[in-house]
């Protein structure tokens, strides 16, 4: 069983994705399969043992992707041009099994916009409000982030709109990403995040957690998720919740998942609020897969040989 890892990408997670990459593969190798590598630059080249691959097949002097042999692809990239439908659209194209959320589950899992315009109705989401001009702010402290983004990248807590540059910052904001949001500040929110896995076989989903970030400043930052810094990660059994609301975060994360009709896995994202409600933060299709990332924590309840058997057995269905 060869796996193909895609990763790097021309995304602000590029470097995320390396990570994530580097531990998955140690991971697959020390449960005995072999793996491949395919990288994507961070201007969108695609590279397989540095030289370059063309993605759309008989381009001439390049090596078609589809010549390179492997069983499964594995996608391992984080935010736009990658965990947005992009690539999944891409190995659709070639036909070849891919461990990924399909293109449409993908896409509207990026985009937090659309994503909370399509399950309001369903779930409480958090609002994501689109900001166009300055004049589209109505909150003193809010959450402004572009709408395709990941990593808190491109997302700031803004305390007081009065006490900073909120044009600039608008405007620096869309050098990542056209589609900026608000969104509220929920204050001292407690951060559950659960998994939820496909298993096509027998047509189930596996709920994961909840997991709980517990973080020492009020805002979780990038260096916090990557650099270790102030950050701990509460399991199922350390965290002090009732089990009413744990059971219901699973039922939650279960039901967001075939909404949004999951067939592979992904990380679903809450916030509890002081008074008790459950808002509906994010999904993740491609979560973060590195060695301290939440997805690899939960993943644990089940263990590395069977969530890759799993996603090796949807791939191949
Ligand atoms: N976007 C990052 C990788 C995550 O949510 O884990
Ligand atoms: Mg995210």
């Amino acid at each position: 069983m060869i796996i193909l890892l895609i990763y790097g990408g021309a995304s602000s997670e590029h470097d995320v994705s390396i990570k994530s990459k580097d531990y998955i593969k140690q991971i697959l190798t020390s449960l005995g399969y072999k793996t491949k590598e395919l990288f994507i630059t961070k201007d969108g080249t695609y590279l397989y043992q540095n030289k370059e691959v063309s993605i759309i097949p008989n381009k001439g002097f390049f090596i078609d992707l589809k010549k390179i042999e492997f069983d499964v692809a594995f996608p391992i990239l984080h935010g736009i041009n990658g965990e947005d439908g992009t690539i999944q659209a891409l190995l659709e194209i070639i036909n070849v099994p891919y461990i990924s959320e399909g293109i449409m589950t993908s896409a509207i899992g990026m985009n937090k916009a659309i994503f909370h315009d399509l399950l309001k109705s369903r779930f409480l989401v958090i609002p994501s409000k689109r900001i166009k001009t300055i004049d589209d702010i109505d909150k003193n402290k809010y959450v402004l982030k572009v709408s395709n983004g990941g990593s808190s990248i491109g997302v700031y807590l803004v305390e007081n709109k009065d006490a900073i540059d909120t044009e600039a910052l608008i405007n620096d904001l869309k050098k990542l990403d056209d589609n900026i949001i608000m969104q509220p500040w929920i204050e001292e929110a407690r951060e559950l995040e659960l998994g939820v896995i496909k298993d096509l076989e027998y047509d189930c989903e596996i709920v994961l957690g909840p997991v709980e970030i517990k973080k020492q400043s009020q805002f979780f930052s990038y260096d916090d998720k990557y650099n270790d810094l102030n950050l701990k990660i509460l399991k199922r059994d350390e965290i002090i919740l009732d089990k009413e609301i744990i059971l219901k975060l699973r039922e939650l994360a279960k039901d967001v998942f075939n909404a949004l009709e999951g067939n592979m896995y992904m990380r679903v994202d809450f916030l509890l609020s002081k008074d008790g409600t459950i808002y509906l933060n994010e999904v993740n299709t491609i979560p973060g897969l590195t060695r301290t990332s939440h997805f690899i924590v939960l993943a644990k309840e089940i263990g590395f040989d069977n969530l890759f058997e799993l996603l090796i057995n949807n791939a191949l269905i």
